[in-house]
C-alpha cells in the first residue's frame, strides 16, 4: 500500500497527441509521476461514444497515444498506463451510477452541451455520448483518485463525479467512494497555428509530437501573425499574434522577447526572424521526443506489453473498488 495521493488522467485515443497536449497536460504528468501514484487511462470507450463507426481509428490511436506518452517521458515503471475497455470494473460502475443521475442533469452539463452543439447531435445524440460524464465518474472513482489534472473544459465532469460520489455514499450508507479535486493546469492554452483559440486535430491546426523537422518548420513558417503587418517597416500587433503566443510559452529568454515585442510594435521587425527563432526552439524541444518515439514505434509489441502490464495493475485496483461498491449496494451475493 502506498500513502501517495492518487492521480487519474486520460485521453481519448482519437488521434496523435500534439503540442497543445504537451503544454496543457503531458509535461505536467511527467512532473507529477514522481510525487503521486499516477494512473493514465487511454479512454477508448469514451472515444467510441462519438466514433462508434470508426473502431479501426480508435484501435490504431491507442498505440499512437501510448507512443506519445512514452516519448515525452512518462515512465511506465512509475506511472500506470492502461486501456479503459480492458478494465471491466469501470463499465460495471458506470451501470450502477446511471441510476444516480438524471437525464436533465446530463443535458445541463455545459461541456456535453457544447459538444452536442458542435457535433449537431440534437435529439439524435447517442445514449452513450450523453452518458459519458457518468462513465468518466466511473473512471475516476474506480481508482479512488484524489486529484484529476484537467483543462477547464473538464471541470463540469469533476463536479458531476463528486455529485455521484456524495449521492452514492449517502444512499448506500457507505464511505467507499472518494471525492476528487481538479488540478487545473496554469499554463495558458496553446492556440492553433492558424491563430484559432485551440490547437486541435479537427481544426487541422496542430503541430504533432510525431511531426518531422521539415513539417514543423513548414508549420511554423505558415503560422498566423498579424495580417496587417505586410512590410517589415509596418508596425505589428502582438495581441492575437500566434508566433508571440508561442514564444511567450516556449522561449525562456523573457527579456529578449520583451525587446522583440517592442521592436515589432514600433515596426522594423519581420515575421520571418521571429518564426526562425520559434522554429529553432521547437526543433530543440521536439527532436528528442520524435526520435524516441520513432525508436519505440519500431517495437509495437513492447509497447503493447507495457499497456497490458499497466492494465492488469489497473484491474486489480479497480476490482477492489467494485467489490466495495457491490457490497455497499447489497450486490455481494456469493461472497
Ligand atoms: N474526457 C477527457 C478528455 O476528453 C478524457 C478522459 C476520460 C479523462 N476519462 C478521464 C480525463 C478521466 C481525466 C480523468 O480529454
Amino acid at each position: 500500500m502506498t500513502s501517495k495521493k492518487v492521480i487519474l488522467t486520460g485521453d481519448r485515443p482519437t488521434g496523435k497527441l500534439h503540442l497543445g497536449h504537451f503544454v496543457g497536460s503531458l509535461q505536467n504528468r511527467v512532473k507529477l509521476q514522481n510525487e503521486y501514484e499516477q494512473f493514465i487511462l487511454i479512454a477508448d470507450l469514451q472515444a467510441l461514444t462519438d466514433h462508434a463507426e470508426e473502431p479501426e481509428l480508435i484501435r490504431k490511436n491507442v498505440l499512437e497515444v501510448a507512443l506519445d506518452y512514452l516519448a515525452v517521458g512518462i515512465d511506465p515503471n512509475i506511472s500506470t498506463i492502461c486501456i479503459q475497455s480492458e478494465i471491466p470494473a469501470i463499465s460495471d460502475l458506470t451501470m450502477y451510477y446511471m441510476n444516480l443521475v438524471t437525464m436533465a442533469r446530463l443535458q445541463r452539463n455545459p461541456t456535453v452541451k457544447d459538444e452536442m452543439n458542435q457535433k449537431g447531435f440534437g435529439a439524435e445524440v447517442p445514449v452513450g455520448f450523453l452518458n459519458y460524464p457518468v462513465s468518466q465518474a466511473a473512471d475516476i472513482t474506480a481508482f479512488k483518485a484524489n486529484l484529476v489534472p484537467v483543462g477547464a473544459d473538464q471541470l463540469p465532469m469533476i463536479e458531476q463525479t463528486n455529485e455521484i460520489v456524495r449521492k452514492f455514499n449517502r444512499i448506500y450508507a457507505s464511505n467507499t467512494l472518494v471525492e476528487c479535486e481538479a488540478l487545473v493546469s496554469n499554463t495558458g492554452r496553446l492556440p492553433g497555428i492558424d491563430g484559432k483559440a485551440k490547437m486541435s486535430k479537427s481544426l487541422d491546426n496542430a503541430i504533432y509530437l510525431s511531426d518531422s523537422p521539415e513539417i514543423i518548420e513548414q508549420k511554423v513558417m505558415n503560422m498566423y501573425t498579424d495580417p496587417n503587418h505586410i512590410h517589415v517597416g509596418d508596425p505589428g500587433k502582438i495581441e492575437g499574434n500566434t508566433v508571440f503566443a508561442y514564444l511567450d510559452i516556449f522561449d525562456t529568454d523573457k527579456a529578449e522577447i520583451q525587446s522583440l515585442k517592442e521592436q515589432y510594435t514600433r515596426g522594423g521587425l519581420g515575421d520571418v526572424v521571429l518564426k526562425r527563432r520559434l522554429n529553432d526552439i521547437l526543433q530543440t524541444l521536439l527532436k528528442p521526443i520524435s526520435e524516441k518515439r520513432e525508436e519505440l514505434a519500431k517495437e509495437p509489441d513492447k509497447v503493447m506489453a507495457i499497456l497490458k502490464a499497466g492494465t492488469e495493475k489497473a484491474r486489480k485496483v479497480t476490482n477492489q473498488t467494485l467489490i466495495e461498491v457491490k457490497s455497499a449496494m447489497k450486490l455481494d451475493y456469493f461472497d
